[in-house]
């Protein structure tokens, strides 16, 4: 049957607004059943959108759930305090400024609580921060004696769901530093003709803090191939992202980190990733197996007595999920236990008693989710990696 677009939007939609109905009158226990709902909408909502820009908005607002989701496992409800409000979030856009707020509204200065150790694999990302970044922080007088220049200028670029936004708050959270996180897309989208003052004023403000970082997520967007109708608006804005990127430089001690994603590498203008620009580009891939090792112990450790003494098995699972994301595993793990979930309310067990999240179930999940990572997809950046013509 075909996918339910609008139908699923609307119930998206709905589940969000109820979310933030019940969390607001300080009502968790229904808020969270309708942001868990919301969380698996708009899961669907970005593998079966057909345009690059829907995929990359509910990836986003999907990321942001979760951290409400995490928020309020925590016993913390956004919703109750605007200084608890998560990034991102659909739902908390109209914020107030307050003193010391960032002034183009990109900044952050509250660092995420994401580290590196969240990170599943990724190794040649992590490396490059950590010497580049961490490092001359931790232990300048070793960094600075063999290095003058500390900070990184990182172009990632792979299927989507692999970890590239992730990774990149896992940064931020390790620096705890200013950060801004900028969806080209969205800038293109908002401030039509504007865009180029915008990523202007954006590098400006970035310039008055000692350590920043800027993230630039779905760079390919400021990048339309030349002959196209969008070419001269994106070229102006390709144009200022380029004199604005060469200008950012660590003075001093300070440190400037600038990350791009994209998963559309090959669209990329060779401008953007040459030289003194983004000039250190990493694929960032599927899970290997020591990756997916670390989602399905995060998993099992996460409800352990759901496993526990289950025909499923952490091997098993390592196995079956060979060719998924990080997204996608986190996805298939959370159907298989809402299947799980629907067995104990549908057969009415007995307060207390409960079943456990059993192979049958994971299987079912694994079969219904659409993976949308194809063998195809894979090759092209196997051969962009080898830089072969595209
Ligand atoms: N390597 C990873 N380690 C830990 N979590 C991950 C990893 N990869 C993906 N995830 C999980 O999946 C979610 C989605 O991943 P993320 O948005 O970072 O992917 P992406 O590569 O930026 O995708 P896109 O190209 O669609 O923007 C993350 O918020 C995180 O929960
Ligand atoms: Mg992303």
């Amino acid at each position: 049957m075909a996918f339910d677009y609008p139908g699923k939007n609307r119930a998206y939609e709905a589940a969000l607004s109820r979310t933030k109905e019940c969390l607001s009158a300080d009502d968790r226990e229904n808020g969270l059943l309708f942001l868990e709902k919301a969380i698996s909408l708009s899961d669907e909502l970005r593998l079966n959108a057909a345009i690059a820009e829907f995929q990359a908005r509910f990836a986003k607002e999907n990321a942001s759930l979760r951290k409400i989701k995490a928020l309020l496992e925590e016993g913390k409800n956004p919703f109750l305090k605007k200084t608890q409000a998560v990034d991102g979030a659909p739902t908390s856009k109209d914020e107030e400024k307050k003193e010391g707020d960032s002034v183009t509204g990109f900044f952050s200065n509250e660092p995420p609580k994401t580290t590196l150790d969240d990170v599943a694999g990724l190794e040649a990302v992590k490396e490059q921060i950590r010497i580049n970044v961490l490092l001359p922080l931790k232990d300048p007088e070793l960094f600075y004696r063999y290095k003058s220049d500390a900070g990184a200028r990182i172009c990632m670029y792979g299927p989507p769901g692999c970890g590239k936004s992730f990774v990149a708050e896992a940064i931020a959270g390790e620096l705890k530093c200013h950060y801004a996180v900028i969806l080209v897309p969205d800038i293109l989208d908002k401030y039509v003709g504007e865009a180029p003052k915008r990523i202007k004023a954006i590098f400006e403000e970035a310039e008055k803090y000692e350590n920043v970082l800027l993230f630039f997520d779905e760079i390919d967007a400021m990048c339309s191939s030349r002959d196209s109708d969008e070419s001269t608006h994106t070229k102006d804005i390709l144009t200022t992202f380029l004199t604005c990127m060469s200008g950012f430089k660590p003075k001093g001690k300070s440190l400037k980190v600038i990350i791009g994603a994209t998963n559309r590498p090959w669209a990329l203008d060779s401008a953007l990733i040459r030289g003194q620009r983004l000039d250190t580009a990493i694929y960032v891939g599927l899970p290997d197996e020591k990756a997916r090792q670390f989602f399905v112990d995060k998993e099992f450790a996460k409800h352990k007595e759901a496993y526990e003494g289950s025909d499923l098995t952490k091997e098993y699972c390592v196995e079956a999920l060979d060719g998924f994301s990080g997204a996608d595993i986190k996805t298939i793990f959370e159907q298989a236990a809402t299947r799980t979930l629907r067995r104990v309310l549908d057969d009415k067990l007995p307060k207390g008693q409960y079943y456990k999240i059993a192979k049958a179930d994971f299987d079912a999940a694994l079969k219904a989710h659409h993976n949308p990572v194809t063998a195809e997809s894979l090759l092209r950046y196997a051969a962009f990696e080898k830089g072969m013509p595209q």
